[in-house]
């Protein structure tokens, strides 16, 4: 394992690099192709791969170069860079980049072996829990042609909506189908504003007969063939419940929530509101973020399901009946004021330099699947609308449910190549919404 410097995060940036590169061809695992195939490389001669190279960090890799590319850190446009483990004093960070490489290298063998994930039967999504070769959860994953109203969703509610109710399709502001870039790119916002609630998300290639395929075919080697599915891969949380379970326990029972620990519970909800409010989240209700709370020793938040997020438009100018409002706002910590460190740290960070390099990181991840640059360059703008409130926000002490009361906005750069100075109205413009062709839902 790589040793990382704690008092240079710049030294480990580059080791973290090194480390992972090498690791994929050589450390993983080998796809069993005399047997039945499981899992397959990306340049497996027989594997339907819709890409011909991939992305290490800011390089373009040839797969023939790289035997056994290792998909989380190639296709990840969040790249191998967070290295905010390494600063953070205060908060622990739910992985490391070391813990999800041999995660996600445990889930290869664990399928080599015959342990495949399995579906997840709540929610609307086809969601799998991936395991190792013990049965213990590793991770969630989402493929791409899985998701709510993806043609291989296995969900019968979402097939009935999508027949009998096709009007009411989906989510005006979303772009469809993108929900598993979204969880991604939410993991690398919270790393990136140093936030430390998402459990550690990249997108990744994964197959396993487990999974949904609507053709199958036989190889001529006699197995059956399961191609890789694109799809996110978010690390699990062990001993996390939904916040709806644990909350009913604390009404319930008052004394349970110590006061050190709601203070450290607010302190890490006020950062969900931040998340949520800077992806314009449209889908945080109460089990979509879950808590571990053990009285008297830990209280945890882990913000999972963030793939209805980063919409082109402002969900209230995209739809006429469906507002989307932040659920958190009606709870009581919403309404208390920002933890101080939290309010400073933030008011530091954002600076024009940050938020145009938050905006090119962002970029190639979120135009991953599709080439028309304006869609991304309308997340975009939204996305630093929602920076420029919170900013506002922040400064002018409001608290989260008074944040989530402000007028949504589009904020354009007006600098050619790059931001100068510290303000962030001379970079930037901010631009009224525009409520026209709003429709139904
Ligand atoms: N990272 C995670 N760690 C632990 N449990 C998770 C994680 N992600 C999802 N889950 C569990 O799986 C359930 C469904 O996941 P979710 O992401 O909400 O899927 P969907 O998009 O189908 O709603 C959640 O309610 C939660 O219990
Ligand atoms: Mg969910």
């Amino acid at each position: 394992m790589t040793e990382l410097d704690p008092k240079n995060p710049s030294r480990n940036e580059e080791k973290v690099y090194h480390f992972a590169s090498p690791i994929s061809a050589e450390k993983l695992p080998q796809t069993k192709l005399d047997s039945q195939p499981r899992c397959h490389s990306y340049n497996d001669a027989t594997s339907h791969t819709p890409m011909d190279s991939a992305t290490i960090g800011h390089k373009r890799v040839k797969n023939e170069d790289n035997p056994l590319t290792f998909p989380s850190e190639t296709l990840s446009s969040s790249g191998i860079q967070s290295t905010h483990i390494l600063n953070s004093s205060k908060s622990e960070p739910i992985s490391t980049d070391d813990d999800f490489y041999e995660n996600f290298r445990a889930a290869h063998e664990a399928i080599d072996a015959g342990v495949h994930p399995i579906l997840i039967p709540e929610g609307t999504s086809g969601s799998y829990f991936v395991r190792d070769v013990n049965g213990r959860y590793l991770a969630v994953f989402k493929p791409k042609d899985e998701e709510p109203f993806a043609p291989l969703n296995p969900k019968w509610p979402k097939f009935f909506q999508k027949m009998l109710c096709f009007c009411c399709f989906g989510r005006a502001c979303l772009i469809p189908n993108n929900g598993y870039l979204s969880e991604a790119a939410a993991s690398l916002v919270d790393e990136k504003l140093k936030l430390h609630i998402v459990p550690k998300t990249r997108v990744v290639k994964l197959a396993s007969a487990s999974f949904f395929y609507k053709k199958r075919f036989w190889t001529s080697y006699g197995g059956i063939e399961h191609w890789p599915k694109e799809g996110s891969y978010q690390l699990f949380v062990h001993g996390y419940e939904p916040a709806s379970i644990v909350m009913a326990r604390w009404e319930y029972d008052e004394k349970l929530l110590s006061d050190a620990e709601e203070i450290s519970f607010r302190r890490q909800f006020q950062r969900m509101c931040v998340l949520d409010y800077v992806i314009r989240n449209t889908d945080r209700h109460k089990d979509n973020w879950l808590i571990k709370h053990v009285p008297g020793q830990t209280i945890r938040l882990a913000a999972i399901d963030n793939g209805l997020a980063f919409p082109v438009k402002h969900p209230e100018c995209a739809s006429r009946f469906r507002q989307f409002p932040f659920q958190w706002a009606t709870l009581k910590w919403a309404n208390e004021n920002w933890d101080e460190t939290l309010r400073k740290e933030l008011l530091a960070l954002f600076t024009p330099l940050f938020i145009h390099n938050l905006s090119s990181e962002l970029r190639p991840l979120l135009r991953h699947d599709h080439l028309d640059r304006s869609l991304t360059s309308h997340q975009l703008k939204v996305l630093r609308g929602q920076i420029y409130n919170l900013v506002q926000a922040l400064e002018n002490d409001m608290t989260p449910a008074q944040m989530s009361n402000l007028t949504p906005i589009n904020l354009h750069r007006t600098y050619r190549k790059l931001p100068v100075g510290d303000n962030i109205r001379e970079n930037f413009t901010v631009r009224d919404m525009d409520y026209k062709g709003r429709v139904c839902c």
